[in-house]
This record gives C-alpha cells, structure tokens and sequence, in this order.
C-alpha cells in the first residue's frame, strides 16, 4: 500500500497544480475517449509503469470541478477538511448498517441525524444519509405513502394515490414516483408563481379536484431551491394545505436546504418544523465531496416500518439505536456521514454558516455585475444562489458549449417558462469576488 500511498500524493499534488495552471481540462470527443485514453482491458495485467500512466492520464483528462472556473452544477469546490473525511472512510472501509461492523462511524452519522433534526425543528425525529438527493426524495415519497395506506407495503398499490409537486421541481419525483409503484401518471404538477416557487392555491384546487374523482392524495414534494432557479417554496403555506388534507410534506432541500445553518437565510425555509420530511446534500452547499446527504422525518417509527426488515444474519448485537441499515434503503452502505463530520468539527456551526452566508453574498456580487453592465439581462432573483441571465442576446445553449469546447469555462444553462439563460451556481464558496470577476472576463473573452 505504500507504494501507492507515494503514487496518490504525487499524482495529487500534479493535478492540484494543473487545477490552477488549466482551470478547464479540454474535452475529449466521446468517440474516442475510450482508446485516447486506454480505457479498455485486456487479458493481461499491466507493468506498474504502464498502470501508473494510464491511471494518471484518465485523471489529468477528467473534468476540474474544483477548479475556480467550474459553475456548471450544483456543487463544486473542495472543502479539505472534508476530502480528508472522505479518504478516511475509503481506507476505513466500514459499512454502514450495524454498530458491530461501523462502530464510531455509527455515532457519527446519528450525531448528524441528531442535530440536523434539532435545526429543523423535529422534536423526535430520525434520519439517515441516503445514496443521494434523488434517493431521499424517494424515501420521503415512500414514508408517504405507506403512512397513507398501511397495506400497501404488503398487498401492494391498490388505490389510485395522487402525489403534487411544482413545475419546476426536481425530475427525480416521476422516476420515484414509478419506482414506489405510485405512477407518474398521477403526479399532479403545480404552477409556480413569476419567482418559480409553487402556488399553494393551485395546489389545493388540484387537491380537491383528485378527492372528487375518488382518488387518494397523500404527499407533496415541495422544494427549498430548485434546481435552475433556486427558488424556495413557501413551506408555512404548503404545509396549512397539507394539515388541511392530511398529506405529507415533504421538502427537498437537496441543493439549498442547508440554509437551516445559517441565521440570516433560515428563513428561506420557515415552517420546515411543520413538514413531515426534509433532506439535504452537504455535497451542494456545505462543499464536501459526492455523495452526502441527510434525510430527517419527524416520523421516526414511520422510517422504521417503510424501510426495516428482519435479518438475523445481519443484526447480531441488539445495538439497535446504531444499527442504522434498520432505516436505510441499501444494505451494505458508504460511509457519506464521516466527510460531513471532519468538516462540522473542524468549522463549527458558525462555520457552516458562513460556508452557506458566503454563497449568497457571491451571488448578490454576480447580480449585480450583470445589472451593471449592459450587455446583460438578469432573470434571477434575490435569494438564490443560482444567478441566471444572458449576454448579448447570444444563445445560452451556443454560449456555454462553446465556453466548453473552447477550455474556457464550464456553466451550464436553464430554462423558466420559455425564457433559456445561462445558469451560473455561487456554491462553490472557497470562492471570492476575484472568482466571480475572472467568470465574468472568462465568459466575455470567450463568447
Ligand atoms: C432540488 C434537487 N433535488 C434533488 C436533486 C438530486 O440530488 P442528487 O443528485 O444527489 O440525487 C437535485 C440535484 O441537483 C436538486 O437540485
């Protein structure tokens, strides 16, 4: 192991360099990155040399979405603390559903269950960190679900059960939405209003329209940040609908709903206390690496009966407040909590705070560079993260592959209604204003 120990550290400390000498690897055409780069097998193993070279060219070819000129998803920079957490459970090895084989481990993704929980406000909720923000849309829909009809777990679907979510919600909704045997026939999608957050009136009608027809509403996907505006639903609102016709809110906080650290943007999520489940990818806003995520519930003996199952092969010590596969969706599981926790211990909750604080405050710089320069024309709004807008009338879909094609810059673009626009994310927040400048320069000179 040592060898390769020396191999990483070399390798690492290239491309660390080449990050800031070539923020933006060229790209490779697709049809030829296969053999460009010997990516194939062969019967025969390699000589160390060999191995070395072509692990060391898949990696210096791949795409830098820790550099200062990556804006193209919802996640980007590189937290240290948390990259060491993250090496750390590679080497560990641990899997995540019982104490006798996660010890430690264990008590860390359950302390960040805890005090997640105690930020939204669930006086005894539960949680795990499932595989992913799509995942944990899903299990909110499937706690929902089967809090709706407790035979479905057993005899399967039997009524037509209605779910609603916005327009402009995540896409993993309909997958879940099949995958849970619900449909995506019987998602009702619901109007934004001009800020892309979900009407609560339309809502209702759409309610009442379903229980006139017979059928089964039982859960709402709302969304604290969407994934092109970063716009935030109205969760107080949401939530008197929901109370009213006995549904479960959920809300997906994949990619603002970290904004529960900070005091100034908490409010973005006012009423979260009154849903039912919430989730969270630290990998977006906190900036650790993919993937962690946070799914809490108030319901803790609903996450229990949705998600456990006898295995007495498995479950041997009767830790059960720690054997957590009894709440997860997998069995073997990755350890995502222990990142999450070596940056939290080193940071603090203030500084969490700031990491999140310090992304809007570059956003509001990028704000306000487009509606000072006239080239530009600003669609987002205030309060989001993502800061969308055009340049010289060119078409944001040309724009942004040519900024890609050329090595210049990765963003990426995004549509609201019929207006597309470039969508460019402040989540990296080992970022400053110099960054956000230098995107601006980079997008001039190279559109
Ligand atoms: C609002 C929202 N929900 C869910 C997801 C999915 O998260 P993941 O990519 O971790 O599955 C995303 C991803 O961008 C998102 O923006």
């Amino acid at each position: 192991m040592q060898s390769e120990l020396k191999f990483f550290n070399e390798l690492v400390t290239k491309l660390l360099e080449k990050e800031r000498s070539e923020p933006v690897v060229e790209p490779l055409p697709t049809s030829s990155v296969i053999a460009d780069l010997d990516l194939g097998f062969s019967d025969e193993g390699m000589l160390e040399e060999d191995w070395q070279k072509v692990v060391e060219n898949a990696v210096m070819h791949t795409p830098r979405t820790a550099s200062k000129l990556f804006f193209n998803q919802l996640f980007g920079g590189r937290q240290p603390k948390a990259v060491i957490g993250d090496l750390l459970a590679v080497i560990l090895n641990n899997s995540m559903y019982t104490y006798k084989v996660a010890g430690p481990q264990a008590g860390i993704e359950t302390a960040i269950i805890k005090e997640t929980c105690k930020l939204v406000g669930y006086t005894d909720g539960d949680g795990t960190m499932p595989p992913g923000g799509s995942m944990s849309n899903y299990m909110g829909l499937v706690m929902a679900r089967d809090a709706k009809d407790n035979t479905v777990r057993y005899a399967g679907i039997t009524k037509r059960m209605t779910l609603y979510t916005s327009n402009t919600s995540h896409y993993s909704t309909p997958k879940n939405a099949a995958f849970a045997g619900v449909g995506r026939d019987n998602i009702r999608y619901i109007n934004n209003d001009d800020e892309g957050r979900m009407n609560p009136a339309h809502l209702e009608e759409c309610i009442q329209k379903d229980i006139a027809q017979g059928h089964t509403p039982f859960y709402v996907n709302a969304t604290a940040g969407t994934t092109v505006l970063g716009a935030f639903d109205d969760i107080n609102a949401l939530a008197d609908v929901c109370q009213k016709y006995r549904l479960w809110l959920h809300v997906d906080g994949a990619y603002c709903g970290a904004v529960i650290f900070s005091e100034k943007h908490k409010h973005l999520t006012a009423g979260m206390e009154r849903s039912d489940s919430f989730s969270y990818n630290a990998h977006k806003m906190l900036g650790t690496p993919l993937s962690s995520s946070v799914l809490v519930t108030k319901h803790k003996d609903q996450l229990v009966k949705s998600f456990s199952n006898e295995a007495d092969y498995l479950y041997q010590t009767g830790d059960e407040d720690f054997d957590l596969g009894i709440t997860s969706i997998q069995c073997g599981r990755r350890n995502d909590a222990l990142k999450l926790w070596t940056l939290w211990k080193s940071v603090g909750n203030k500084g969490l705070e700031k990491i999140v604080d310090h992304q809007f405050y570059l956003a509001d710089l990028a704000r306000e560079y487009c509606e000072n320069h006239p080239d530009y024309t600003l669609y987002s709004f205030p309060d989001s993260v993502s800061v969308c807008f055009n340049y010289k009338g060119i078409d944001p879909k040309d724009l942004c592959t040519k900024l890609y094609e050329d090595g210049n810059l990765m963003v990426g673009y995004g549509k609201f209604r019929e207006q597309e626009f470039v969508r460019l994310v402040t989540i990296n927040a080992t970022n400053g204003k110099e960054e956000i400048e230098q995107f601006f320069k980079a997008l001039e000179l190279g559109a």
